[in-house]
């Protein structure tokens, strides 16, 4: 995939991705390690971890995985502390450990909406937060960048603690961009439309015949590649973007807006078709 961001774009950066070892987290930790970081990523099982490190440094790049669950505070302190031990001061953050399944609202027991809340929302605070903390204490700048979604803003059927949370973390960016600013921290967010990552997929797309439903709803007619949102991370992440703060950069192919607007059900249709009918409704 083309970009022509210098090599060195993220260099002398040491960043943290949430849930680097798998999908949307993994295709960012490569991306930015090609690009000279030194990545830290954490995760709950330590087999993805490794194979991404791997794949990292057999590249030529700096990485370290640590086991960590970000819904546990406690875990949060020690994983950064680890962190920093082996690479040095952390700059950059990117919460990307999300967790998400379809259910009827009505049938989410208490431990399944924690389960979704606690890692989307209390993790994405907590790690927010303790680097927050260390670079208010340090007088450095840092910037974070958060993986949202579109249906943060619209709400969505069927996924309700994923909605709140990632709501939540909307708020959280727009609120500490305000307050952190002046500090020489910035916050942003990505809310990506559909990407076919496993852990996604397995959990959110029950059929062939969903998913090519799916495609059609997307202007673009088709899903978001994990490298496209890499290459978006990483000019977000690094200085090009300097003067972006609180930002929420939807990246869908057009998904969300189709879904709005009211006359978009003739996008569906062949184009030829459409100004047939749209003659027709022409006064003589
Ligand atoms: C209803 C469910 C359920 C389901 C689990 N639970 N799956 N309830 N429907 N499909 C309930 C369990 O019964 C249990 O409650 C509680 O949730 C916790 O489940 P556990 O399996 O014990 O917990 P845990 O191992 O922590 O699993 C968490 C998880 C799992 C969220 C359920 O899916 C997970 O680990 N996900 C992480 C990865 C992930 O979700 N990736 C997708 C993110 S994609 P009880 O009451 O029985 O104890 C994303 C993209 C959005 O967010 C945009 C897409 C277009």
């Amino acid at each position: 995939m083309a970009t022509d961001f210098a090599p060195d774009l993220l260099a002398d950066h040491h960043i943290v991705v949430t849930g680097g070892g798998t999908g949307l987290g993994r295709a960012m930790a490569l991306r930015f390690a090609a690009l000279g970081a030194a990545v830290t990523i954490n995760g709950r099982r330590p087999e993805p971890l490794a194979e991404t490190v791997s794949d990292i440094e057999e590249a030529g790049g700096i990485a370290e995985g640590i086991q960590c669950n970000v819904r546990d505070h406690e875990a949060v302190q020690a994983f950064l502390e680890e962190a920093e031990d082996r690479r040095g001061p952390v700059t950059r953050l990117v919460n990307n450990a999300a967790a998400n399944f379809l259910a009827p609202t009505e049938d989410i027991s208490p431990n399944g909406f924690d389960a979704i809340v606690k890692t989307n929302l209390y993790g994405s605070f907590y790690c927010t937060q303790a680097c927050g903390q260390r670079w208010l204490e340090r007088g450095t700048e840092g910037a974070v960048l958060s993986i949202a979604t579109t249906y943060a803003e619209t709400g969505s059927a069927y996924v309700v603690p994923s909605a709140m949370s990632k709501a939540g973390i909307v708020a959280m960016t727009r609120s500490l961009a305000a307050e952190w600013g002046r500090e020489g921290i910035r916050l942003n967010a990505i809310a990506p439309g559909p990407f076919p990552t496993e852990g996604a997929w397995d959990r959110l797309v029950p059929d062939d015949e969903l998913e090519q439903k799916m495609r059609e709803r997307i202007p673009v007619r088709r899903f978001g590649e994990p490298e496209e949102l890499a290459t978006l991370a990483s000019f977000l992440l690094s200085d090009l973007s300097a003067f972006m703060n609180g930002e929420v950069v939807t990246f869908d192919g057009g998904e969300a807006l189709a879904a709005g607007g009211q006359f978009n059900t003739f996008t569906r249709m062949p184009r030829e078709q459409v100004k047939a009918l749209m003659q027709q409704m022409r006064p003589d």
